[in-house]
C-alpha cells in the first residue's frame, strides 16, 4: 500500500531520540524527505541525516524563538513541510507522588512536554495556515489514559496533548486547510533511552497483567502508527484519533494481591 509520503518534507521533533529515529528511518523508507530535529543529540541526529538524506536541525523546543527558527530552517531546507511528528518528550524518572512533587519539576515537566508540543504545533499551523494543507500528529502516552502513579506531571501534561490539544487542533486546522488533520499516538512502555535500565523482567510482567500482547513496544511499532497518520493516503478520513500503541492495555496494576 503506498503512503504517498515519496519526495514529501516532513519534521520530526527528537528526531534523534529512540521512537523519533525509528519515525524518521519509516518516513524516509517511504521517500519522504526528513529534517530530524535534536536538541542534545546532535552526532546521532547527524549519522541518522547521512543514513537518510536528510537534515539534521537543532532548537530547544521550550524556548519559543528557538521553534520559530526551526520551522524556517526545515522549510528552507525541504522546500515545505507536508508533515510533522511532535515526539519529543521528557519523562522524568524519579518516582514522586503529588505531596512530595516539588512544584519546580511539575512546572518544568508541563513546558518540556505540554508547552513545547504547543510551541511546535502553533509553528507548524502557522506554516499550514500559508499553505493550504498539512498533517499533524502529536505524541501522547498511555500515561495520559491511565494515569502513572509517581508521575502525576508527565500524566496530566500527556493527557492534555493527546485530549484538550488534539480535540482543539483537529477543528482549527480545517480552518486553513479544508483537508488538513491531527492525530495522536499513545505509546506503552517501549523500549528507548527513556526507559533503558528500567525494564527488567519482573517490571515487564507487572505492568503486561492489564496488557492482551504481554510485551513491551519496539520504537518501530510506534513509528509506523504515527506514519500510517501522517499519510493522508493511508488516512485522509482520520483526524482527531488517538491511537494507542500498547499491546492491548487495559489500565495499570494498583496493587500486589
Ligand atoms: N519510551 C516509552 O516507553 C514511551 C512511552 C510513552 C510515551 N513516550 C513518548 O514518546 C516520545 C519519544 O520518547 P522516546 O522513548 O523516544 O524517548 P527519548 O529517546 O528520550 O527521546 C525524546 C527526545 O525528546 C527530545 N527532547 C526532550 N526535551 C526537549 C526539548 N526541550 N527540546 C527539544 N527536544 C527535546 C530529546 O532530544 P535530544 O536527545 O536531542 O536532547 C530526545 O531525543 C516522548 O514524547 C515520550 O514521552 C515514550
Amino acid at each position: 500500500m503506498e503512503t504517498g509520503l515519496a519526495g514529501k518534507g516532513v519534521l520530526v521533533t527528537g528526531g534523534a531520540g529512540g521512537i523519533g529515529s525509528a519515525c524518521v528511518r519509516t518516513f524516509a523508507a517511504e521517500g519522504a524527505r526528513v529534517a530530524i530535529h535534536y536538541r542534545t543529540s546532535r552526532d546521532h541526529a547527524e549519522e541518522l541525516a547521512r543514513e537518510t538524506g536528510g537534515v539534521a536541525l537543532q532548537a530547544d523546543l521550550t524556548v519559543e524563538d528557538e521553534v520559530a527558527s526551526l520551522f524556517e530552517a526545515a522549510e528552507r531546507a525541504l522546500g515545505g513541510i507536508a508533515a510533522c511528528a511532535a515526539v519529543a518528550g521528557v519523562w522524568p524518572r524519579e518516582d514522586e507522588p503529588v505531596w512530595n512533587l516539588p512544584l519546580e519539576r511539575w512546572e518544568a515537566t508541563l513546558r518540556a512536554n505540554l508547552t513545547a508540543t504547543f510551541l511546535t504545533a502553533r509553528a507548524f499551523l502557522r506554516l499550514v495556515e500559508r499553505s493550504g494543507h498539512g498533517s499533524l500528529v502529536l505524541v501522547g502516552s498511555t500515561a495520559g489514559r491511565f494515569g502513572e502513579a509517581g508521575h502525576a506531571d508527565y500524566a496530566a501534561a500527556k493527557a492534555a496533548i493527546q485530549v484538550g490539544l488534539l480535540l482543539s487542533l483537529k477543528n482549527e486546522i480545517v480552518r486553513v486547510a479544508p483537508r488538513g488533520r491531527v492525530n495522536a499516538v499513545a505509546p506503552g512502555w517501549t523500549y528507548s533511552p527513556m526507559t533503558r535500565g528500567e525494564l527488567d523482567e519482573e517490571l515487564v510482567t507487572r505492568l503486561s497483567r492489564t496488557m492482551a500482547l504481554r510485551k513491551v513496544a519496539q520504537a518501530e511499532d510506534v513509528a509506523r502508527a504515527v506514519v500510517v497518520l501522517a499519510s493522508d493516503e493511508l488516512s485522509g478520513h482520520v483526524t482527531g484519533e488517538l491511537v494507542t500503541v500498547a499491546g492491548g492495555m487495559e489500565g495499570r496494576t494498583v496493587h500486589e494481591g
